[in-house]
């Protein structure tokens, strides 16, 4: 790329600056501040409802928010979900995770379910997953969103100025003003002001509520404001006072008084998530002591720390453990008990090897590693299908073999399995998804493939190594276990790659591949409706009448083995699906035939291969067959996704499995 000139470098930083000057005039337009009785005056009529949701609400709207608003397509295009359906409240997280539909549903009916009041927003949600499985990501996803809703109308939230949980300024109503606030303004008032809130509208402003200070707060992780993570670092040193905080005794000194909510130290996460989101990585680590305090605080809206009765704090809490730290925890009988407190959302791993193949594209485009390297059109989705086949369990269906299953769930029609199948399949192995290969396995090897071997291409073949490679140096599996993966990279390789890679090769063959083949399709149907009509052909050029071509007709349906004694029934079918076509003022294409559509490209192909063979044979090739080789060549960079080295190398690979033919 050229360099900018000065020129057009400053005229993009003019126009960054005022992008920044309007993104900060925008932030300005939505601030707002102003007394207890300024709030009630403005801000409350007609926003009661609004304003008096509880957390668990607050998640639900933010998630329907970007159900409805979208705001992922305009960010990436049409590249939101694949199919460029919104995903109603599960739209948040089709930004970034794939092929996890049935967990995330789950999730999003947690919060529908906690919003309505249903007792579950008394329990804790647990996220239970293989590593690198989205459970993070999810978790940020969450916390982002948070973010960017409490920027928009829709979303905004007040609290009381200066409070350390931010608390919600209706919570200074007295109790005995309460239900005419609700007559008032329709809206239930559940929480309580906290001790520092309490201490200060007494000292401050002698217990007069009105002039209390409220403003528009932005809920933000980097500031501590409704968002807050804990990670148990160290479980033995790990104190409570990370969570509840302590007495600050600097202050006491200050104050006099252990006992003055100025002399705590309110630092602690609970309340830094106070009104949005706490996210506990690894909870089943915690002491048993700080998982006693989170499961009172979800179901008793509470926490009790020394000194000061109990504090009224309303956050939701999403937890996240993986699987082998769950059954330690399981072992003890008296965490059952536990479990009961909280809502377990599995999280496995994708089975649809395309959608675990979008995860390797986006990790991959993100990589500053991969930001030069060519990777050709199935290097990842060949990766993909190892890695789902490494996480399904055998099936024990009568022709049914694993790649057709993974096939299936890809949701590829496989003959003699209705999709219907699907569902069956997923319910016999409920298991599937929690163990095998992670997207952070995969990624990681090829990226060490690229950094090794310094190319800036990569085939599927070579990905396919630095995979075997990655599963023989892996310090963690047992011989067995490598044994069992290696094969499944063989299997990838054999049911899938072949296909896919010949595939490319036989049309790259041709000019103009589906301008041939539609070619003939054409003669073939012709040739079909005068022999079943028993008619004569004319030859367009010749004008000559003669029979049906009958040698033609068997040597295209030879390709895909259709019997002498079937080919009747194969050709009534075929022209009735033409018919069909035709009726409907459609053109009959191969796209609506897959088994006329093999066929035809095996027929063409075999048409061909002599120019593929001049690969191999040729010891020093002529200028003819130099000609014809790289017009395969370029045709496969061109219009097929490869480059040089990608393109020489596919040619050559199919030559080989032509030889084994
Ligand atoms: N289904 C998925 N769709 C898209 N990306 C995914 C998916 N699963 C995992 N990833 C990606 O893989 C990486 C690891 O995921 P993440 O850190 O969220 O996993 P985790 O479940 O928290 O793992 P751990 O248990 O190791 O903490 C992330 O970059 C994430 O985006
Ligand atoms: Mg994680």
């Amino acid at each position: 790329m050229q360099p900018d000139s000065p020129r057009g470098g400053s005229q993009r930083g003019e126009s960054f600056v005022e992008a920044l000057s309007a993104y900060s005039r925008f932030h300005r337009a939505q601030h707002w501040s102003g007394t207890f009785g300024e709030f009630l005056r403005t801000v409350v009529p007609g926003n009661g409802r609004q304003l008096a949701r509880a957390s668990h609400e607050y998640l639900w709207d933010m998630l329907c928010w970007f159900g409805k608003n979208n705001p992922a397509a305009a960010v990436n295009g049409n590249a939101t979900n694949g199919n460029g359906e919104s995903g109603g409240p599960k739209e948040l997280f089709k930004r970034e995770l794939f092929g996890i539909d049935e967990p995330l549903g789950r999730v999003v009916d947690y919060f529908k379910a906690a919003a309505a009041g249903s007792d579950v927003g008394r329990r804790l949600l647990l996220l239970l997953g293989p590593p690198s499985g989205g459970k993070s990501t999810m978790a940020i996803l969450l916390k982002r969103g948070l973010e960017e809703y409490s920027h928009t109308d829709e979303g905004a939230m007040y609290a009381l100025q200066g409070s350390p949980m931010h608390e919600s300024p209706l919570n200074l109503v007295p109790p005995t003003l309460r239900a005419e606030f609700r007559d008032t303004y329709g809206v239930e008032i559940r929480g309580e002001l906290s001790p520092w809130a309490r201490d200060r509208l007494e000292r401050e402003f002698e217990g007069d509520f009105l002039r209390m200070p409220v403003e528009r707060i932005f809920l933000s992780e980097a500031t501590r404001m409704g968002v807050g993570t804990y990670a148990p670092h160290d479980p033995t040193t790990a104190d409570l006072a990370d969570l509840v905080g302590s007495v600050d005794l600097s202050k006491v000194a200050q104050y006099g008084d252990e006992g003055d909510p100025r002399a705590w130290s309110w630092s602690g996460a609970v309340y830094a998530a106070s009104r949005g989101m706490l996210e506990m990585i690894e909870i089943l680590k915690v002491k048993r002591e700080f998982l006693y305090l989170l499961l009172t605080l979800t179901q008793e809206k509470n926490v009790k720390v020394s000194r000061f009765p109990l504090i009224y704090l309303d956050e939701t809490i999403l937890a996240h453990t993986n699987l082998a730290e769950f059954h330690k925890f399981l072992q003890e009988k008296e965490n059952e008990a536990l479990l009961d407190r909280m809502v377990i959302v599995k999280v496995p791993y994708t089975l649809s090897y395309v959608e675990e193949s979008r995860i390797y594209n986006k990790l991959v485009s993100a990589a500053p590693a991969f930001r030069d390297v060519h990777l050709d059109p199935h290097a990842l989705r060949l990766a993909a299908v190892f890695a789902v086949l490494t996480r399904l369990v055998k099936p024990e269906r009568e022709g049914l073999d694993l790649s057709k299953k993974l096939r299936l769930y890809a949701g590829e029609s496989v003959e003699g399995f209705p999709e219907t199948e699907v569902s069956r399949l997923r319910a016999e192995s409920a298991e599937e998804g929690l163990t095998g290969v992670s997207p952070r396995f995969v990624v990681n090897s090829i990226s060490n493939a690229i950094t090794r071997s310094d190319k800036k291409s990569l085939t599927s073949m070579e990905v396919l190594l630095a995979l075997k490679d990655s599963i023989e140096n892996d310090a963690r599996m047992d011989a067995k276990a490598k044994k069992l993966w290696i094969d499944y990279l063989v299997l990838a390789r054999k049911d899938f790659y072949n296909r896919w890679v010949k595939e490319d090769v036989h049309r790259a063959l041709f000019a103009s591949f589906e301008d041939e083949a539609q070619q003939l399709l054409d003669k073939y149907l012709d040739e079909v409706e005068a022999s079943l009509d028993h008619r004569e052909v004319t030859d367009p050029i010749t004008n000559e009448s003669r029979p049906a071509d009958e040698r033609f007709l068997r040597s295209v349906e030879d390709k895909i083995k259709v019997s002498e004694s079937g080919k009747m029934t194969f050709r009534q079918e075929v022209v009735r699906k033409a018919m069909v076509a035709y009726k409907q003022s459609e053109k009959f294409t191969l796209n609506s035939h897959s088994r006329m559509r093999e066929a035809i490209e095996q027929y063409l192909f075999e048409e061909r291969r002599d120019v593929l063979r001049l690969v191999t044979s040729a010891a020093r090739p002529d200028d003819e067959a130099r000609k014809k080789i790289s017009a395969v060549q370029d045709r496969l960079t061109a219009e097929y996704g490869y480059d040089e080295h990608s393109a020489k190398e596919a040619l050559s690979y199919v030559t080989t499995l032509l030889a084994q033919e």
